[in-house]
């Protein structure tokens, strides 16, 4: 069973993705997350976000896992935090526009997801990664409650934003993310919309695995 999430930066995907598989039993795919570890091995490499070349080369020795805490592994370190750093952030939209990064980045969550039951999420699971997956959800929330929350992620690990700030950033992300050619963020025409911003963790849990379990 493949069960697709998708939607923009901050929407609630991750945490309803990750509380869907738990509930399930079933293997939890943060794709963003990879496209997060290419980013910054991207930024610790040095090569330029325009220099295609190293960039491909790059990609030919990349290795990414998730471990059994489902923390992301890049090329033998745990980068799990790192991804989640301002600089990563603000520079993931261009790399994950990159039609050479998206194709390596599909190859690998295909293969991932090949022989498992698996919850994915993403921007393109849907409409390019599985368009045949069983169940396609497309997760929205109004632009100021995502902000809130991504400023409380950075204030778990320490980071300093602000709420004005951080609703710029998501805002430039949208648009990157809608506007770009390769794979844009959109949502697939058999995808079941949920508005996440009223509703609770256990609330937004609870309506996907209703609707799966029907
Ligand atoms: O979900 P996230 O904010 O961690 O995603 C980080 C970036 O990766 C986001 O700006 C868009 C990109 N992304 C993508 O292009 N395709 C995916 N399937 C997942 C994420």
């Amino acid at each position: 069973m493949i069960i697709a999430i998708d939607g923009p930066s901050a929407s609630g995907k991750s945490t309803t993705a990750k509380g869907v598989a738990e509930r399930l039993g079933i293997t939890h795919l943060d794709t963003g997350a990879m496209y997060r570890a290419v980013t910054l091995g991207i930024i610790e490499s040095n090569i330029g976000l325009n220099d295609n070349e190293s960039i491909s080369e790059f990609l030919k020795n990349i290795e990414i896992h998730f471990d059994s805490l489902n923390d992301i592994w890049l090329n033998g370190h745990n980068v799990a935090e790192k991804i989640r750093t301002t600089e990563v952030s603000s520079n993931v939209s261009a790399v994950s526009a990159l039609p050479v990064v998206r194709q390596k980045m599909v190859l690998i969550q295909r293969f991932i997801a090949k022989d498992k039951h698996c919850v994915l999420e993403g921007r393109d699971i849907g409409t390019v990664v599985f368009p045949n997956a069983d169940y396609k959800f497309f997760i929205v929330a109004d632009l100021e409650i995502r902000a809130k929350r991504r400023l409380l992620d950075f204030e778990k690990i320490g980071e300093i934003s602000s709420l004005t700030e951080l609703i710029s950033d998501i805002e430039n992300r949208d648009r990157l993310d809608s506007s770009r050619d390769a794979s844009p963020l959109v949502q697939a025409k058999d995808a079941i919309s949920i508005d996440t911003s009223k509703l609770t963790i256990d609330e937004q849990i609870e309506k996907i695995v209703e609707i799966i379990n029907k």
